[in-house]
């Protein structure tokens, strides 16, 4: 079988072995998906030894996406704007091509499996460190009519703005220069903050009536800013588990060449972490 695997630090609760285990049979591919706990001081090192010893794919995840993203020979263009790379795969010459397919499973999450049009919408994305970076273009080429990225430090955003310019409308700023009647009709938190329990420092009033609101992170630490978004008066509010199972599937499509379905894993995901 090929042998794909997931590398992070720490990596023990990663879910990515049970979703691609479930591709796997679900798609008939023979295939075996370990976890890897990277080495703080010596990524790179576990990278090539896993590749040396016949891996097929990696997946990518914190801390190390942004050395991932150094370390691959080319990469994919939303892979070079994210700064990021959370999957990389071995070419058949040997050299490592570097993709990130955590926008395009975001995109697909509200859009496929939920029904979310993504074109004529203004959009507002909280944060301004990887995460938000890697889905930044992602959403700009869903059609948005404009993006609105927000960071509580203005100048990160404002950064990140500039550089997705190519790639669509786009202007950032600080949390503080958000104010009531925005009428934002999709607000996507992309911070950190709820991982402590905490919530962005959000104005109320700048969901439009009917808007959506989605924290990249699910679980306990999606609860803070969900429930903001439905003190708004969100019509849908959804946490990143859906994304989560997208990024995968979207990783799997890369190495494998099928596209596995995504709706029962999904469900199982949801009862097993429930
Ligand atoms: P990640 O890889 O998860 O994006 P990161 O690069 O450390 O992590 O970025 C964390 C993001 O969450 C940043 O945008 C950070 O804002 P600052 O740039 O101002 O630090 C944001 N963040 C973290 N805690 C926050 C809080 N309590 N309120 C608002 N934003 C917060």
């Amino acid at each position: 079988p090929s042998r794909y695997a997931v590398i992070g630090n720490p990596i023990e609760h990663s879910r990515s072995p049970a979703i691609h285990a479930a591709f796997a049979r679900q798609t008939g591919q023979d295939l075996v998906y370990d976890r890897i706990l990277g080495r703080l001081d010596d990524f790179a090192a576990d990278v090539r030894r896993f590749f040396a010893a016949g891996g097929a794919g990696l997946n990518v995840t914190v801390p190390f996406k942004e050395q991932a993203w150094a370390l691959a020979d080319e990469r994919t263009p939303r892979a070079e704007t994210a700064g990021a790379v959370n999957t990389l795969i071995r070419l058949l010459d040997g050299r490592l091509r570097g993709d990130n397919t955590d926008g395009a499973g975001l995109v697909r999450d509200l859009a496929g499996n939920h029904g979310f049009t993504f074109a004529g919408r203004r959009v507002l994305l909280i944060g301004a460190g990887g995460a938000a970076r890697g889905v930044l273009r992602p959403l700009l080429e869903a059609g948005v009519a404009e993006l609105v990225v927000a960071n509580r430090t203005a100048a990160k955003a404002e950064t990140l703005a500039a550089a997705a310019a190519p790639f669509g409308s786009v202007r950032g700023g600080g949390l503080d220069g958000l104010a009531a009647g925005q009428g934002f009709d999709l607000i996507v938190n992309a911070t950190s903050a709820g991982l402590s329990g905490a919530l962005p420092a959000l104005p109320a009033g700048c969901l439009s009536t009917g808007g959506w609101v989605y924290d990249l992170v699910y679980g306990p630490a999606a609860a803070p800013f969900l429930d903001w978004g439905r003190s708004q008066g969100a019509a849908v509010a959804l946490d990143g588990l859906g994304m989560l199972v997208e990024q995968a599937a979207e990783s799997f499509l890369l190495w494998r060449g099928v596209r596995p379905e995504t709706a029962e894993v999904i469900a199982e995901l949801r009862r097993a972490t429930a």
